[in-house]
């Protein structure tokens, strides 16, 4: 396939890219603005055998640049965390839905496939059981309104215009490239550091955790096999609330327990995700790693990537963690 990956130089847009390229061979044009969370180097071990365009999804000049060629869209680009959007929701709304809406021009005008990228956290917070497809959105912070926004967006040009269009919904990624913003880099970095592991209001918050390669293939899955129309959920095999999981990083790093520093609460914090893949599991995808596996293979990541982290640590991140957390990270 001749795909244009949107946010490729992301996260899970790195993870989808190198994926495809090793184990189909499809040919990637990747557009990405390159914001702090974007990085070329998540992108060097496949460099010379992609397209990389630096632009934003939003403009429709750079979109119609990176899309001739193309037999499909996939979209990871987005602002992606939910402190920054409760800080300054305006950045979310430009990418997240005005962007969304201008691939989805792009793909209609063209009559391209189109694959959103989406979250779990469209759903709201749930006590229990687990979320299916038809769960009703009910998002909670400015960052999932915003993916909710866009999926509806995306749902209407299906309805409408007939788009081959197909929604994919992850629960809580983790693995090599995150970005330290994100829990467990941040805690896997600070541990390693000796600095506090700050665990907001009680610790008790429960996540679904994915590993990013079966977030990757679960993508492709969802391209390759998917009906267009539809949604499909991606789940985590292993749930585990946060305590738990700063727990285990402090033993595989050997930190010290006494870091853990209990912070203000973060406001309208969804207090359980869980995500039922019948769905995608029916089409053939299984999560292959398990996150005790998953979790020890990325804090060995970390350990062996200075290079990679080491100029974040050292940049605007350090601004954004004093804003944030309201005290300096360790040098
Ligand atoms: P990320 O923040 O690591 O990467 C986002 C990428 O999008 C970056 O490369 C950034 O430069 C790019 N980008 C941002 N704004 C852009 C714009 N206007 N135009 C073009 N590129 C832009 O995010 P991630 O964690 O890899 O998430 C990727 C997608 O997966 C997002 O849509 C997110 O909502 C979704 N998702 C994430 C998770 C998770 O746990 N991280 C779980 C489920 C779904
Ligand atoms: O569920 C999928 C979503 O997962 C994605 O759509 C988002 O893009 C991604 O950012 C992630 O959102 P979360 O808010 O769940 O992830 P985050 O890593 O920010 O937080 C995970 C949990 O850890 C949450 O309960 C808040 C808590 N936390 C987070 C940070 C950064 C802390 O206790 N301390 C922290 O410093």
């Amino acid at each position: 396939m001749r795909v244009l990956v949107c946010g490729g130089a992301g996260f899970i847009g790195s993870a989808f890219v190198r994926l495809r390229v090793r184990e189909q061979g499809d040919q990637i044009t990747v557009l990405d603005k390159l914001t702090y969370a974007g990085r070329r180097e998540n992108l060097q071990e496949v460099e010379s055998e992609i397209r990389f365009v630096q632009g934003a999804i939003e403009d429709p000049l750079a979109v119609a640049d990176a899309v001739a060629g193309c037999d499909a869209i996939v979209n990871f680009a987005a602002e992606t965390h939910v402190d920054r959007s409760i800080a300054d929701p305006q950045g979310f709304i430009v990418t997240n839905m005005q962007g969304t809406h201008v691939l989805l021009e792009a793909a209609r005008e063209r009559g391209l496939r189109y694959l959103q990228v989406s979250t779990d956290e469209v759903y709201g917070s749930i006590e229990q059981g687990s979320f299916s497809e038809s769960s009703p959105l009910e998002p909670s912070s400015p960052y999932s309104a915003t993916k909710s926004g866009a999926d509806l967006l995306v749902s209407s040009y299906f309805h409408t215009y007939g788009l081959e269009a197909l929604i994919c919904r992850g629960s809580n990624n983790y693995g090599p490239h995150q970005y330290p913003e994100k829990l467990i880099p941040l805690m896997i970095l600070n541990a390693l550091a000796g600095d506090r592991l700050p665990v907001y209001g009680d610790g008790r918050n429960v996540r679904n955790w994915l590993f990013v390669e079966d977030f990757a293939r679960g993508i492709g899955h969802a391209l390759l096999h998917g009906a267009p129309g539809e949604v499909y959920n991606c789940g985590g095999p292993d749930e585990c609330d946060n305590l738990t999981v700063v727990g285990r990083i402090i033993e595989l790093t050997a930190a010290d327990p006494r870091l853990v520093e209990f912070v203000t609460d973060r406001p309208g914090h969804d207090r359980r995700y869980s995500l039922s893949s019948e769905k995608l599991q029916r089409l053939g995808w299984r999560a292959q790693e398990g996150f005790e596996e998953g979790l020890a293979r990325t804090v060995q990541w970390y350990r062996e990537n200075e290079w990679w982290w080491g100029p974040i640590r050292s940049g605007a991140y350090r601004e954004y963690y004093e804003r944030h957390y309201g005290r300096a990270l360790k040098a």
